[in-house]
């Protein structure tokens, strides 16, 4: 099984409308092995750093203040291909621009309440992983194998 991993947040919009699980669910039937599982509200520091490669975009200001507004569930998720994947799954930035069956798509409705969040690359999925979990937060264990676990 590939050690790739993805950070993958419910945002607070997520987590107030309780779709933890159905997200949560999604991943877990996929396949995909949760390795970091954390609720936290993001101070707005943090949620600056997070989006800090959108500092320059007109919406920055509020986006960090939706992001720190009310807890996030922070997660980290491991499998093959699990950043491409699990953009995928997840869906378009906008909603109405996702497919039905994705994420977004089945749940949302506008680009500023997109449920979650999902690395859009490998070296970011690091980046945001070292941001969010402290050492020792995120667990690196075997799954039980079997050949007809996939
Ligand atoms: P971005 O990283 O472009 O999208 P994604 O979440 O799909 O990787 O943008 C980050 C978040 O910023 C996005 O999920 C919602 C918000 N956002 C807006 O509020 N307005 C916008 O026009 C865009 C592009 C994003």
């Amino acid at each position: 099984m590939s050690s790739e991993r993805s950070f993958i947040m419910i945002k607070p919009d997520g987590v107030q409308r309780n779709l933890v699980s159905e997200i949560i669910g999604r991943f877990e039937r996929r396949g995909y092995k949760l390795c970091g599982l954390k609720m936290v509200q993001p101070t707005r520091q943090l949620a600056e750093s997070h989006y800090a490669d959108l500092s320059e975009r007109p919406f920055f200001g509020d986006l960090c203040t939706f992001l720190s507004s009310s807890p996030v569930v922070a997660m980290v998720w491991a499998g093959a291909d699990v950043v491409k994947q699990g953009r995928t799954m997840i869906g378009a930035t906008d909603p109405l621009k996702s497919a039905p069956g994705t994420i977004r798509g089945d749940l949302a409705l506008v680009t500023g309440k997109n449920v979650i969040h999902g690395s859009d690359s490998c070296e970011n999925a690091e980046k945001e992983i070292a941001l969010w979990f402290k050492d020792g937060e995120v667990c690196n264990y075997e799954q039980v194998t079997a050949p007809w676990i996939y």
